[in-house]
């Protein structure tokens, strides 16, 4: 609480609170980071092979490539599949840009894909009018991005075994959905590969940009290391293929292996938050979310859907008069926005994406939230209601 003017003010809550873990981390994160000044390695330093390692450790995959963002992971994957331009990608339309960016870049075409309701993953049941929407618009499609959108995987298995009845490929977005599992797997083990970010206000984020792709492909993985650094070839200035300046900077490999300590914890902390959202919301008459049976979630954020007809601005200009700050993610759906409104989408409709887009609301989310603050939150929410 803060006192201005001999009035108390409430101090307003963070929507992720990336400083209470620095408090926790700052002796580790300083002393790493000043190793990394002594040995003066920033590029592909040590640290660089020690995340890399950690990383294939506990995913128990062959390949971990780190790299400049979660974008550039989706890019050298990409790559790596061999995607050529003209080509189709089925990918959700309710993403983040970078999902579809990604495909289109390169000069391939993202075809839109609907969500469900209750997951706000791609739907396993519509991935069949998506290849169809591919097929008519004359497209070789080749592949899946399923997206585990706000810390919950896509329904991976099911996806899996379509993409592989119909000869594609699957590289799993997992920008957000890093530390969660699936029947029993991490998540980085499904498909041919998966990509993450470390985009700071992620489940596990650095100090600026940075990503990885995981992989149990060989073929896949040596094209992405070279494509990482120019394209690469046995000798350094010997150029096998295009590429890009995409590595992962030594000092941000520190700064992540310092969080890596806790980020199991920190998941757990997530889901606390999560579950005490869950009981403080309920008959608020909003939409909570809904994780599946098999899956847990490394809660990204915590994303509501607000009863029909509710004028979300108005929610979130009252909230944020009571100190709570709010975000819609993603209030215009890929296929809406004038980039993409050119590629095709599922046959069909993409109606649940469309309804999400205009009800979603996301709620402060981070592993240091405490009850108080979430009652803050909540009673935010009904005062807005
Ligand atoms: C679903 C999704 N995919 C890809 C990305 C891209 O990650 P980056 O910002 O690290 O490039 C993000 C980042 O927000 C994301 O949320």
């Amino acid at each position: 609480m803060r006192r201005k003017n001999g009035v108390l003010r409430l101090m307003t809550v963070s929507f992720i609170d990336l400083a209470t873990q620095q408090r926790r981390l700052r002796p580790e994160i300083d002393a790493r980071l000043n190793k990394v000044l002594d040995h003066g390695r920033y590029i592909m330093g040590p640290e660089v092979d020690e995340l890399e390692a950690n990383f294939c450790k506990r995913l128990n995959v062959k390949h971990a490539i780190s790299c400049s963002s979660g974008t550039d992971a989706l890019i050298l994957g990409l790559l790596g599949l061999g995607v050529k331009p003209g080509e189709g990608v089925i990918v959700p339309s309710f993403t983040f840009a970078a999902s579809a960016e990604a495909i289109a870049v390169l000069g391939a075409v993202p075809i839109f894909a609907e969500v469900e309701e209750s997951s706000f993953n791609l739907d396993p049941d519509r991935l069949v009018d998506a290849l169809a929407a591919g097929q008519k618009a004359g497209l070789n499609v080749v592949g899946i991005i399923p997206v585990g959108l706000f810390g919950q995987p896509a329904a991976l298995d099911r996806i899996a075994t379509f993409s592989q009845d119909s000869g594609l490929w699957m590289l799993d977005d997992a920008a957000q959905s890093f530390g969660s599992t699936l029947s029993d797997n991490v998540v980085g083990t499904f498909g041919s590969a998966t990509a993450t970010s470390f985009f700071p206000a992620k489940p596990l984020g650095c100090y600026g940009d940075g990503g990885a792709l995981f992989t149990n492909d060989d073929q896949l993985a040596a094209i992405a290391r070279s494509a990482r650094v120019h394209g690469q070839g046995a000798d350094k200035y010997e150029n096998e293929r295009l590429g890009m300046t995409a590595r992962l900077d030594t000092i941000q490999a520190a700064v992540l292996l310092a969080k890596l300590g806790i980020f199991d914890e920190e998941l757990t902390l997530r889901q606390k938050a999560a579950d005490r959202y869950a009981d403080k919301l309920a008959g608020c008459g909003v939409i909570i979310p809904e994780l599946s049976a098999t899956a847990t979630s490394s809660w990204a954020q915590y994303v509501i859907r607000l009863p029909k007809g509710t004028d979300r601005k108005a929610v979130q200009d009252s909230m944020r008069k009571d100190g709570v700050p709010t975000a819609v993610y993603y209030p215009h759906p890929m296929h809406t926005q004038k980039p993409y409104a050119h590629y095709p989408i599922s046959r069909g409709n993409l109606k649940v994406t469309e309804a999400l887009a205009a009800d979603v609301l996301a709620l402060p989310m981070h592993p240091y939230l405490d009850s108080t603050i979430q009652d803050r939150v909540v009673e935010a929410l009904k005062a807005a209601l």
